[in-house]
């Protein structure tokens, strides 16, 4: 392998970069936040590597969630607050389920990059560059909004600052203690169908907890249920702002990207010769690599070698996103290439981006239909190659928001417009993601009686 450093991207082919009018302003930006201190610490990003582990020997299950781009405009405590609850609603139905431990992962502080199909966008006559998420430009459709703007990168690192302080607070501080459960259920969650199941179960977990209680085991004496581990990720899409935030880390010495705990490559940008892989080839955090369905296996195995040449479990997250109907097409082979190499990966499903279908009145959405129909294939497909189906990657927010069609409250074309807020793709509301959660946790259930019937024979 040739030598890596935080700048070698620089000598690759790269797509998906905005072009800064002015160069000079960006490089003052890049060493600005070149000096700012580090968003995590490399030993958070190792002990998730730990946890990822885990989940890669099929002893522990990943959620990861959050918005598809979070925006300047609706960085609110509200917001955070309520994607982090649903999240944990999450868990706790996954852990339920599994009766295995869940990592948590948020796409959030920091998810501001967007890659594009396209690098303009027309409306009527006008043609300009496109959005490319908040940290690059401005949503809105106008000359000056759309010219890529570095000082937005500054704002993007303090907004991921604020976010990642209130997360810490939230994990940590007391929201997130399991004798609150009942708690995180509360608003238009509550009131769905989602939200009855979600408050039966969690009158079990009280029930137990009280139990326990009376055992002497209380948040007091056993903190772990007062506490959980919330990690952040994001697209390593904006490669200048990443290699910015890349230390040295301090104790072991090896580079670490310090924008958030996990970074993953997009399927736009893995090209095994491109800037992208380049540039996470060397740092050492755990990292994710979409994998679609111009992904063959033997371009997967090379670039499992070059992103994770020592086979370390946990290191590589396999994050498929292929759509309802081709999953079954592509993901056995990939499984069966991976297992007769012997790689050590995590097998994550992301059943958001290969199903996204334009509505007939012009909302990019999805139907929550083919997103379930897509994870159950998931799981069934990984069941039937005797490997572990690891993980979710989700686009999901904590609001009642109306952007895709289906589920428990039955959205339609119609009701897309009353509140659609997304920057870029769809995302299911809180009790779509409920919903998701729940079917999950019976295909995991599905899987671990018939583990325990196999043992039992
Ligand atoms: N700390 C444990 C965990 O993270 C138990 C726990 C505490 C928990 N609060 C939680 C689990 C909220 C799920 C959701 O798994
Ligand atoms: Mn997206």
């Amino acid at each position: 392998m040739p030598k890596w450093s935080p700048n070698s991207w620089r000598n690759k082919p790269i797509r998906q970069v905005p072009q800064y009018p002015n160069k000079s302003t960006l490089q003052n930006v890049e060493k600005q936040l070149a000096n700012f201190p580090p968003l995590v610490f490399a030993g958070e990003a190792r002990t998730l590597l730990n946890n990822l582990a885990q989940v890669a020997k099929g002893k522990a299950f990943l959620l990861q969630g959050g918005d598809c781009s979070e925006s300047f405009a609706e960085h609110s405590a509200d917001n955070i607050r309520d994607t982090f609850r649903v999240l944990l609603q999450m868990a706790v139905v996954l852990t339920f389920a599994s009766r295995l431990p869940v990592v948590k992962i948020g796409r959030i502080a920091g998810q501001f990059a967007k890659p594009r199909s396209e690098p303009t966008e027309t409306k009527n006559t006008k043609t300009l560059p496109s959005y490319r998420g908040d940290i690059i430009n401005d949503i809105a459709f106008d000359e000056t909004a759309r010219i890529p703007d570095p000082d937005r990168q500054i704002k993007a690192y303090r907004q991921s600052a604020s976010t990642l302080n209130l997360l810490r607070a939230f994990a940590q501080g007391g929201y997130a203690d399991l004798h609150f459960v009942h708690r995180w259920n509360l608003g238009f969650v509550g009131e769905s169908a989602e939200g009855h199941r979600y408050s039966q179960l969690a009158d079990r977990i009280t029930e137990a907890l009280d139990f326990m209680q009376a055992c002497g085991v209380s948040s007091e004496t056993a903190p772990q249920l007062r506490a959980v581990e919330f990690y952040t990720s994001h697209e390593a899409l904006l490669l200048g702002y990443e290699q910015a935030l890349t230390r040295t880390d301090s104790m072991l010495g090896g580079y670490y990207g310090t924008s958030a705990h996990m970074l993953w490559i997009g399927d736009r940008t893995r090209q095994i010769d491109g800037a992208h892989v380049e540039f996470c080839r060397g740092i050492e955090n755990p990292l994710g690599l979409k994998c679609g369905p111009t992904l063959s296996s033997d371009e997967l195995l090379r670039l499992i070698d070059i992103l994770n040449p020592k086979n370390v479990p946990g290191r590589l997250t396999l994050i498929c996103r292929f759509g309802s109907e081709r999953v079954g097409d592509h993901l056995p082979g990939l499984i069966r290439a991976v297992m007769r190499e012997g790689r050590a990966v995590v097998w994550s499903c992301d059943p958001m981006h290969g199903n996204t279908i334009k509505a007939s009145n012009g909302y990019k959405t999805r139907e929550v239909g083919s997103v379930i129909l897509e994870a159950r294939r998931f799981m069934d497909i990984h069941r039937a190659e005797g490997s572990y189906a690891g993980g979710v990657h989700l686009e999901m927010t904590g609001q009642n928001v109306t952007e895709c069609l289906g589920g428990g409250q039955a959205i339609s074309e119609a009701d897309l417009s009353s509140r659609y807020h997304t920057h870029c793709d769809p995302r299911l509301n809180a009790t779509q993601a409920l919903e998701l959660a729940f079917l999950l946790a019976e295909e995991i259930a599905r899987g671990r009686s018939s583990e325990t019937a196999r043992a039992a024979l």
